[in-house]
């Protein structure tokens, strides 16, 4: 998948402004780019009036989607944005063969709550995988969806 520029460009528009520099979870230009050149990869715009305020980007595995990022712009936010990207992500994930979704998250995050909700629930974690900017370091926790 090659995206046009716009949508890289709103993609990282988004990216810069919704991860907190401290986790160091926002990717690169260069990363999301390459990501998508593999040919494995795909990503899904949330548009508001304005242009776009949040994204994904999802990999296809066998019999599985894994979520790499999931983003909405602080402005966007608790409007049901990330859930609906969510709902797409799984419909997309079905038709490309998946029968789960599977994504990795700092543990704390609150987006874990999001998740919980929709229905992913813990497979996995490793302890003190993410080394943060102040030095000290996150468990990840790997979560997981059967997509009926
Ligand atoms: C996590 C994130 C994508 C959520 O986006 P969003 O569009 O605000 O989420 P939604 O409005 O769809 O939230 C749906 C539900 O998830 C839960 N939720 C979402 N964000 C939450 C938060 N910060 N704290 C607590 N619950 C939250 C709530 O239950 C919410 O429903 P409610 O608003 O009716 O209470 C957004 O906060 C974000 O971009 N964060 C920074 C990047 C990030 O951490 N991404 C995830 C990496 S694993």
């Amino acid at each position: 998948m090659n995206p046009p520029g716009d949508h890289l460009d709103q993609i990282m528009a988004v990216m810069q402004s919704a991860f907190d520099p401290v986790f160091g979870e926002a990717w690169t230009r260069r990363q999301v780019e390459d990501s998508l050149l593999v040919g494995n990869c795909h990503y899904e715009l949330a548009l508001a009036n304005e242009g776009c305020a949040g994204f994904y980007l999802a990999r296809t595995g066998y019999e599985e989607v894994e979520l790499l990022l999931l983003a909405v712009a602080p402005e966007h936010r608790r409007r049901g944005i990330a859930r609906h990207l969510l709902a797409e992500l799984a419909q997309s994930a079905r038709q490309r063969g998946a029968t789960r979704l599977l994504l990795e998250m700092r543990r704390d995050n609150p987006a874990g709550l999001l998740y919980r909700d929709f229905g992913f629930t813990p497979i996995g974690e490793r302890k003190d995988y993410y080394k943060l900017a102040n030095g000290s370091r996150a468990d990840a926790i790997t979560l997981a969806l059967h997509l009926p």
